[in-house]
């Protein structure tokens, strides 16, 4: 099988190392694909925005699946450029893409559908949004509807702050993203990611893992990307995950498809394990960042064959095995993110990968063949072991071997597994 993966961070290269070692793959390419992706597979510089060179590309080279990471190139409508010309992609079309588009889109789908989340007003002008707060009162949450980058998103305590939150959305500080506010109840409880592949039908669970949003130790500090992940997610027991499918994702799949947008590719999950059961905070179309890093060095299947099953209809014929062990991604950020920093620091050394930890390239580059950070979050250092404990333990053994002087990166990731053990 030929494969192109679109994408260029740290859950593009844990992809791309999965994929390539599929008995069934013949040639990887990627694009844009960075330093440690081009280890394994073969780097174009093809320009993903122009669908028409990407679909050019597909055609030429036969390739059998287009795996995409991001979301930005799902909601610009690649996966139904590459699905027009009859090529299998592994990703949902622009419009089941509003399931993280736009956040309005995913409320009133859970209201039609009765699937539990925070209770929410959409807001298209500032002076009702504002009176809509004083009649509820904080804690409360305000969300610019569009992607924002993950900074749309304001847990107000306070009143003001929620106030101050909805004026900054409609002053443009979001720009076409904070057009449109919604505004939602505050929930109480410890976040999961969960995740489920689906092909329009059917819905396979794909794992569960905890993020670290906050840039500083003990949560602290400004939100990021994330900073490091964990899987499986403890408060994810058997159960829980059966809830969640039933009470969530079942009628997320069916409510897509009565709507006529059946959604196919991963749907990311995030949820509020609260004392009613799992509640709904956002949907992504993608794998996390890094939550997909510790998923695959978990997963014991052939990812090639899981993923073209998702593309094609077939998933009810396969299955996914997982390592009975804890995955843990340390994220190793430039200093100074998620403001700004400087880019094109060399990065001198890093450790040999092994049994228990491997590196995952996001940000770096090769400049005169030094390996630079180019970017914010710049290299996933993954552990693996029987617990969290020990996949803590691996995942720094590796980390303090990294030669990077304007890198950090938080000391705790794990800590909530840790306490719970
Ligand atoms: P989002 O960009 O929607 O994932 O939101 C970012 C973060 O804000 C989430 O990971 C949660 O920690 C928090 N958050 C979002 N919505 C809520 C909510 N309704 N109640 C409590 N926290 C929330
Ligand atoms: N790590 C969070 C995300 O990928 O959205």
């Amino acid at each position: 099988m030929k494969v192109l993966l679109i994408g260029s961070g740290g859950r593009e290269h844990a992809l791309a190392w999965k994929i390539a070692q599929s008995p069934l793959l013949t040639t990887l390419y990627a694009a844009p694909g960075n330093p440690g992706i081009a280890t394994v597979a073969e780097n174009l510089s093809l320009a993903v925005e122009d669908h028409d060179a990407v679909v050019a590309f597909s055609h030429d080279n036969a390739i059998d699946l287009v795996v995409v990471g991001p979301e930005a190139p799902l909601v610009a409508g690649l996966a139904d450029a590459l699905r027009a010309a009859g090529i299998a992609v592994f990703g949902p079309s622009a419009s089941a893409a509003r399931l993280e588009g736009s956040k309005g889109f995913t409320k009133d789908l859970c209201a039609r559908y009765s699937i539990p989340t925070g209770a929410y007003r959409r807001f298209t002008e500032q002076a009702p949004a504002l009176a809509y707060l004083d009649s509820v009162g904080a804690p409360i949450v305000v969300k610019a509807d569009g992607l924002a980058a993950g900074k749309g998103v304001t847990v107000a305590m306070t009143l003001d702050e929620a106030k101050a939150a909805v004026r900054d959305c409609f002053a443009g500080s979001f720009g076409a993203a904070g057009a449109e506010v919604v505004i939602e109840a505050f929930l109480d409880g410890e976040e999961a990611s969960f995740f489920c592949l689906c092909d329009g039908e059917t819905a396979l669970p794909f794992g569960s893992a905890q993020d670290h949003k906050r840039v500083g130790d003990g949560d602290t500090g400004a939100n990021t990307g994330g900073m490091g992940a964990y899987s499986p997610a403890p408060i994810m027991s058997e159960a829980m995950v059966e809830r969640t499918m039933e009470e969530i994702i079942r009628p997320t799949i069916r409510g897509m498809a009565a709507d006529g947008h059946p959604f196919t590719g991963v749907l990311f999950a995030g949820l509020m394990i609260t004392d009613k059961g799992p509640e709904l905070i956002e949907y992504n179309v993608r794998f996390g960042d890094p939550e997909c890093q510790v998923l695959m060095m978990r997963l014991e299947s052939d990812l090639l064959p899981i993923l073209h099953a998702t593309a094609t209809g077939t998933l009810d014929r396969v299955t996914a095995t997982w390592r009975d062990e804890t995955a843990l991604a340390v994220v190793l950020a430039s200093k100074g993110y998620p403001g700004s920093f400087e880019t094109f620091t060399p990065i001198r050394a890093l450790p040999e990968n092994s049994a228990e930890s491997r590196i995952f390239h996001a940000g770096t580059a090769l400049r005169d063949g030094q390996l630079v950070a180019t970017g914010g979050r710049v290299l996933n250092v993954t552990g693996i072991g029987a617990d969290p404990a020990s996949a803590q333990k691996a995942a720094y053994a590796a980390v303090d071997q990294v030669a990077w002087d304007n890198g950090f990166c938080r000391r705790d990731i794990g800590w909530r597994a840790l306490t719970r053990a």
